[in-house]
């Protein structure tokens, strides 16, 4: 028997992701629906409603009914007086677009958290405003990836572990921003293995992405290389969902089943305020 949802659900496309109609956040937060959004989520790996009024409360309330709810280390971000929010904007305080993007690792294949100990489960977007051209986020499935790799690549990778490292990732991609000596203490790099299994839907899936430093027993530039290429392998245009985001738009999304990746937009003219809280998952096994 399906379960009843008090929601309908319709694919939005062959890869991954469903749309969500008829359901209204602005509803008292102990009347959300949060295990049937939880159980669709796990279903369809990727959750988008569209034109929703979402207050700030109501997000951390969704993000605490699904698990533990991330504080970013980086913490210039928070926002709205909840320590669980983090504001990706190019704004500055005058409204003006900055000429920056806000978080340039973004812009490469990655699953939140995954350079912690215990990695990103559920990461929910809110978009306040967004660019007419550009700014899209794509998600790619990673239950797919796995499944299109072939037997002696499966083998091959089985027991094979993964070093993430937030400092490597951001350092790489934009020395503007470089972590404080702080931050990169409290999060020294992790390994994961690089064929998770879904701690839920017991699906197994790849667990890469930008994050990924080096391979454990490999010597480094051989891991690089390994890891450039894997990546590079396991995204494939069929299991992408690209997204263009309208005003209003809020996405939820597991993060142990997928990669994503933010596009580029013009950053000195044009605007994107997204607001984000990502929570907390399992230590991957
Ligand atoms: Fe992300």
């Amino acid at each position: 028997m399906p379960t009843e949802r008090p929601f309908s659900l319709r694919r939005l496309g062959t890869a991954l992701g469903a749309e969500v109609s008829g359901f209204d956040f602005l509803q008292p937060p102990e009347s959300l629906p949060i295990k049937a959004l939880y159980a669709a989520l796990l279903e369809y790996q990727l959750l988008l409603f569209r034109g929703q009024t979402l207050p700030p409360a109501t997000q951390v309330a969704i993000a605490r009914g699904f698990g533990e709810v991330q504080v970013h280390v980086m913490n210039q971000y928070h926002a709205d007086g909840f320590p669980e929010l983090y504001r990706l904007s190019n704004v500055d305080d005058a409204g003006r677009p900055t000429g920056r993007h806000p978080d340039r690792g973004t812009l490469a294949w990655h699953t939140d958290g995954s350079w912690q100990r215990r990695t990103g489960q559920a990461t929910m977007l809110y978009a306040e405003r967004v660019p007419d051209a550009g700014g899209g986020t794509e998600w790619c499935d990673m239950y797919g990836a796995y499944e299109a790799l072939d037997a002696a690549t499966r083998a091959q990778l089985a027991g094979l572990r993964a070093v993430h490292n937030l400092d490597f990732s951001r350092n790489r991609r934009h020395g503007e921003e470089p972590m404080t000596e702080e931050q990169r203490r409290a999060v020294p790099p992790v390994d994961h293995p690089i064929v998770r299994t879904h701690p839920e839907t017991g699906r197994k899936a790849i667990f890469l992405g930008d994050h990924a430093e080096s391979i454990v027993g490999m010597a480094y530039a051989e891991g690089r290389r390994f890891i450039d290429e894997l990546n590079a392998r396991i995204v494939r245009p069929e299991l992408v969902y690209a997204h263009r985001w309208q005003p209003r738009d809020f996405v939820i999304w597991d993060n142990r089943c997928t990669l994503h990746r933010a596009l580029e937009y013009d950053t000195s003219k044009a605007v994107r305020v997204i607001r984000r809280c990502t929570v907390l998952g399992e230590v991957p096994a």
